[in-house]
């Protein structure tokens, strides 16, 4: 088990350390929800390259690095700055491990390596969750957990949730269209992974309290042919408007 206070002394030491200061309120919840996540990866054995995508500062990251002795991370990120944080972070490292900083989009195929152990992605904003899936899918990775945020109309199956609320009447009052929205786009993202082989399943990895988006999709490559048949076929019904 990694506990949050784990986290927390490795947020400090890591990516703080500076005299005096104290890790903020929102420090305190990421790191919770970096020890609920590192739990989930303990779980899966140390097997192959992690991949930490829409990696922000890498906390996930270098902490399966430095916590549970992952040996080879690739920190996928499009911001510079966030990248060069993570560089600093890298020199505490206390573990030898290789880890591979690549700047630029979760869509650029050119980032990812070929049959990644585990895929991970913390709230991975909008659509960036849907490049992750499909990159998981064609990058053959083991595993994938992803945590999406940020719902709205750059996603690509939203124009298709819209499409079925109307279909169904669902009333126009912002709260009900939220909800039933959000619903359909999570329900998109993991019936595109069973179609393709993923056995997968949605659970809420922290409490709400810790944050809203906390709904975690863990899948992993089976490629049963059955189940696909028979998720290709949910899937058709999900996406007739
Ligand atoms: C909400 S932050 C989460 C960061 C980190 N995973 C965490 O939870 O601390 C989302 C990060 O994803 C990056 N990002 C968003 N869309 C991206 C994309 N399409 N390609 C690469 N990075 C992306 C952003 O720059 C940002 O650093």
């Amino acid at each position: 088990m990694v506990s949050p206070a784990d986290v927390e002394a490795k947020l400090q030491s890591m990516f703080i350390d500076a005299a005096g200061t104290s890790l903020r309120r929102e420090d305190l919840k990421k790191a919770v929800e970096v020890a609920a996540l590192l739990d989930e990866l303990a779980r899966l054995g140390r097997t192959g390259t992690l991949v930490d995508v829409a990696a922000g500062k890498s906390y996930l990251g270098l902490l399966a690095v430095e916590l549970l002795g992952f040996e080879h991370l690739v920190v996928i990120e499009r911001d510079e700055r966030r990248l060069e944080d993570v560089r600093r972070a890298m020199g505490k490292l206390t573990r030898p491990a290789k880890v591979d900083l690549r700047l630029g989009e979760v869509s650029d195929a050119s980032l990812w390596p070929e049959r990644p152990g585990v895929v991970m992605a913390l709230h991975a904003c909008g659509a960036a969750s849907d490049a992750v899936i499909d990159a998981a899918l064609a990058r053959e990775a083991k595993w994938l957990l992803l945590v999406p945020c940020c719902y709205g109309p750059a996603i690509p199956s939203w124009a298709n949730a819209q499409a079925q609320a109307e279909r169904l009447g669902i009333p126009h009052h912002a709260e009900a269209q939220k909800r039933f929205l959000h619903a359909l786009v999570d329900a998109e993202r993991i019936s595109r992974l069973e179609a393709a082989g993923w056995e997968t399943t949605a659970v809420p990895f922290v409490a709400p309290t810790v944050t809203p988006h906390n709904l975690l999709l863990r899948a992993r490559r089976l490629k049963e042919p059955a189940r696909m048949a028979e998720a290709a076929q949910r899937r058709r019904r999900l996406l007739t408007a």
